[in-house]
């Protein structure tokens, strides 16, 4: 099991709740944020940045330099702004990578071509059972492919949403999963693994938009929390709040949430017990 004692806590991590409680639909469900909580700095910054220096790199279209390191010098500033070190990155890699080696968030930046928003770079570490490489150069809605009812409750909001997204606005939004696996980097094709019900893991992605200065881009960060049910446990309502959402799974959608779903029966059952 990980060392989550030095990590951020629930509450310290999320805005609001990640869970929506009334009858199940993918949902918006953005909240602005304000500057300060663009990103997140915890005591596992050294852990998480060492292990992104393992992680692939290398995804980006050809012309996505220019934004990336605007983006890159919005990242800077943030740090250096909040006397996090931010110098440990070599000139040689591709702006959105440099971006991605000083976060603990993953790094994705979004640009209109054609009228769409197009993935043109990432720097995409710990990814949530997807394959990054596979969706480099998608526009959103076609990234979304996957996802059971996103054409009825989503689509084209979120692309409506981007178009737009003030210059001053940043935004913080969350999905979250159960799994059995520790990793930070969770790619698709797997087995799911049983576990013992308090070492189950909430993944929460937490996931903010803005617009970078001084250019037509988006960029989507997405940091990954995880707290074991010991954890989640000793918080009633957002334990409360968790049993609700596992019940309101529809069929439709359990086969993409499919380890969520193998394990949401002894989750509750776990919950409910220590509650
Ligand atoms: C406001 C904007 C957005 C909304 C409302 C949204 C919504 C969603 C939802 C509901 C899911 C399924 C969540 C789950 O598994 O529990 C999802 C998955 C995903 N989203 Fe988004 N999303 C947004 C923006 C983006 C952007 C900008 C990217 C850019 C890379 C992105 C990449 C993905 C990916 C890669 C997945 C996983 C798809 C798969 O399983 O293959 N999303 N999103």
């Amino acid at each position: 099991m990980f060392d989550y004692q030095n990590r951020m806590k629930p509450r310290e991590a999320l805005e609001v709740s990640p869970f929506n409680t009334g009858t199940f639909e993918w949902r918006m469900n953005t909240r602005s944020i304000d500057e300060n909580s663009w990103l997140q700095v915890d005591a596992a910054r050294e852990d998480d940045l060492l292990l992104k220096r393992s992680a692939p790199q290398g995804l980006h279209l050809a012309g996505s330099e220019e934004s990336s390191q605007k983006l890159l010098n919005l990242v800077t500033n943030w740090l250096e702004n909040r006397g996090v070190p931010s110098i440990n990155n070599a000139d040689v890699m591709h702006p959105i990578d440099r971006c991605g080696q000083l976060t603990q968030e993953d790094v994705c930046l979004m640009e209109q071509i054609d009228g769409l928003w197009v993935f043109t770079a990432g720097s995409v570490s710990f990814p949530t059972r997807w394959d990054p490489r596979l969706k480099l150069g998608l526009p959103l809605d076609q990234i979304h492919d996957p996802v059971p009812r996103y054409e009825a409750d989503l689509r084209p909001r979120p692309a409506n949403f981007m178009n737009r997204m003030p210059k001053d606005k940043i935004v913080s939004r969350t999905g979250w999963t159960l799994t059995s696996s520790d990793s930070l980097r969770l790619m698709p094709y797997y087995r799911i693994e049983k576990c013992a019900p308090d070492e189950i893991i909430l993944r929460i992605e937490r996931q903010t938009l803005r617009r970078i200065p001084e250019s037509e881009a988006i960029a989507f960060t997405i940091r990954i929390h995880r707290w074991p049910l010991e954890i989640i446990g000793k918080d009633t309502d957002l334990s409360n709040d968790l049993i609700r959402a596992l019940e309101m799974i529809p069929d439709e959608v359990s086969e993409y949430k499919k380890e969520t779903v193998a394990l949401s029966k002894s989750a509750q059952q776990y919950l409910l017990e220590v509650l």
